[in-house]
């Protein structure tokens, strides 16, 4: 099997080389309204925001930077299929204006505006970020009543484009191979996720410049859209990331075997992808190996409840819970190569060892 990975460096208000329903999935963390690390972002896209957070007219900056990224949501509308889901890694932020501290609620926002463009909205996650420090409370420290609550979560908000399910071949092969493990369904699919820090570590490590890069550029754990392509979509289809960053829906794409396409105004994570790269293949037999153990892991539990596992995987042969993991097929990346920012994968079945 063939992917490709394409990148352009370029503003997302205008997706001129996407055509119109082309896209199954698109799964993106945009900049965030009012927090700061994006004041000089959004004020290079319009230069009123600048002048708005210098006056302190907190609402009126927090509306102008949801316009800022409503053109790019616009254009997503337009290239994603009819049933295509779309999955908005968000944050809300806090901010003093002048003296007063106050939430601007982003998530808000963004489910507005798809609610109001063609899109159902379905359940969201929470994911958890670990905060330890004894510095994050704010306010007026143990004395009522003016202590403020300290933002542990995003929101993972997920949308469907329009009102009729992606439909599918009978018995589409792609899809049965697709599947996921039964016990992954009941972990992916909580609404609450606090345990995704996992696999994003073996990126990056031992690389000082490369984790400051990650700091700045505030990229998402792979985990999430790792967990979010396989949600949600099949083997080859299309996954669009339209605030691309260091990339890391592209790599969550080529390890599950989907397409990507991603824009980026900043070019400067290039370095950083690239290098990512390199260690993608063993990464993908890390985590193929990881889930296949881990199921196996999870076999060994389930059989001291009930003895008998009806269902044996076709491929990995050992059992599983329902028929529809009976297909059930991870593939793994045989070799790359690039031109121009664009990326060319060929994946083969992944083998394991038990
Ligand atoms: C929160 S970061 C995304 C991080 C990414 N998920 C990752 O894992 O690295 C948002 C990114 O959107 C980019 N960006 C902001 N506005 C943009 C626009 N209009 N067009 C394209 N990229 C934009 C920023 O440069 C930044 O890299």
């Amino acid at each position: 099997m063939e992917t490709t990975h394409k990148v352009y460096f370029k503003d997302s208000s205008n997706l001129s080389e996407v055509e119109s329903d082309s896209i199954d999935l698109m799964i993106t963390s945009p900049p965030y309204p009012m927090i700061e690390m994006w004041d000089s972002l959004f004020s290079s896209l319009n230069g009123e925001i600048k002048q708005t957070l210098e006056d302190k007219d907190g609402k009126r900056a927090f509306n102008l930077m949801h316009q800022e990224l409503d053109k790019v949501w616009i254009e997503v509308t337009r290239v994603l299929k009819i049933g295509g889901i779309a999955c908005v890694n968000i944050g809300d932020a806090t901010r003093k204006i002048g003296k007063t501290f106050q939430l601007f609620p982003n998530h808000v926002k963004i489910t507005n505006f798809f609610q109001e463009n063609d899109f159902i909205e379905l359940p969201c996650i929470l994911w958890r970020k670990p905060t330890n420090s004894p510095n994050k409370f704010m306010g007026s420290g143990m004395l009522p009543p003016n202590a403020y609550v300290t933002l542990e979560h995003e929101y993972i908000l997920i949308f469907r484009k329009g009102y009729i399910k992606r439909k599918m071949p009978p018995k589409s092969e792609n899809r049965y191979n697709s599947a996921f493990f039964w016990e992954e369904r009941n972990k992916w699919f909580s609404d609450v996720w606090e345990d995704v820090r996992g696999i994003s570590q073996n990126l990056n490590e031992n690389n000082i410049n490369q984790k400051n890069i990650r700091k700045r550029s505030a990229a998402f754990p792979l985990e999430i859209p790792y967990r979010l392509i396989n949600m949600f979509s099949l083997y080859e289809d299309m996954v669009l990331d339209p605030f691309w960053g260091t990339g890391t829906t592209s790599l969550a794409a080529m390890i599950s075997a989907r397409n990507s396409i991603g824009y980026e105004i900043n070019s400067k994570f290039m370095g950083l992808f690239k290098k990512n790269m390199g260690k993608l293949r063993k990464l993908n037999n890390e985590i193929n190996n990881n889930r296949l153990h881990q199921h196996l892991e999870f076999i060994k539990h389930y059989r001291n409840k009930v003895k008998d596992i009806k269902y044996n995987s076709a491929l990995y042969k050992f059992p599983v819970i329902t028929k529809q993991e009976i297909d059930v097929l991870l593939y793994c990346i045989k070799n790359y190569s690039e031109d121009e920012n664009k990326f060319i994968l060929n994946h083969q079945k992944f083998e394991f060892a038990q």
